[in-house]
């Protein structure tokens, strides 16, 4: 645990997305969305817990009535390398073949994460599925993987804040950055 301030803001090497640049981003996605599923049921699926800011974000910046639900998985251990592994470690409990399903993501790395729960999803037979992702780092992907909407294109760096976790910290910051050791 990093209680310490110094600590805490020693790994920050650089700033990579500014808050501003994320919010413009955040905007446009829920303008977009909003045009889109208008007059349809809309189910927002996130996956925890990387993308509970920016689930909580786009939620409140959507001008249509849409519902949320939640999945999480674990693919990463600690540090900054993948497992390999997609476990499943909370599901959504009600029928989602009445619902529009867009699920949420804070990134695509190797797209295994996306790749499992798209598939598994899909056979629940929802009215239909779509992937928004806050970032996209392409030269890391293991298996093919694309995202019907990205917001960020970023390079293979590790990166943390606006929800993305080194070790479960520095989720709460409002910028992404890149981590440094
Ligand atoms: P996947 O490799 O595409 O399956 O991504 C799995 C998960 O790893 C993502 O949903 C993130 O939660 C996490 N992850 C991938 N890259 C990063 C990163 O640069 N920083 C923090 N978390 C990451
Ligand atoms: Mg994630």
């Amino acid at each position: 645990m990093l209680t310490d301030k110094n600590e805490f803001c020693s790994h920050i090497k650089n700033v990579l997305i500014s808050e501003e640049e994320i919010n413009k981003a955040v905007d446009a996605c829920a303008k977009d969305l909003s045009l889109e599923y208008e007059g349809k049921p809309l189910l927002l699926v996130s996956i925890l817990k990387g993308a509970f800011i920016f689930l909580s974000d786009l939620t409140k910046r959507m001008t249509i009535p849409c519902e949320v639900a939640f999945m999480a998985a674990s693919s990463y251990y600690e540090g900054t390398s993948s497992s390999g592994e997609v476990t499943i470690t909370y599901d959504i409990s009600r029928d989602i073949s009445q619902y529009h399903v867009v699920i949420v993501e804070d990134i695509i790395d190797t797209g295994r994460t996306l790749s499992e729960i798209v598939k598994i999803l899909k056979g629940r037979e929802p009215l239909s599925l779509k992937v928004v992702t806050l970032l996209d780092k392409p030269e890391r992907r293991v298996v093919e993987f694309e995202a019907d909407k990205s917001l960020f294109t970023i390079p293979d760096k590790f990166v943390i804040g606006y929800g993305l976790d080194y070790s479960e910290c520095y989720r709460n910051l409002p910028y992404i950055a890149e981590y440094g050791e």
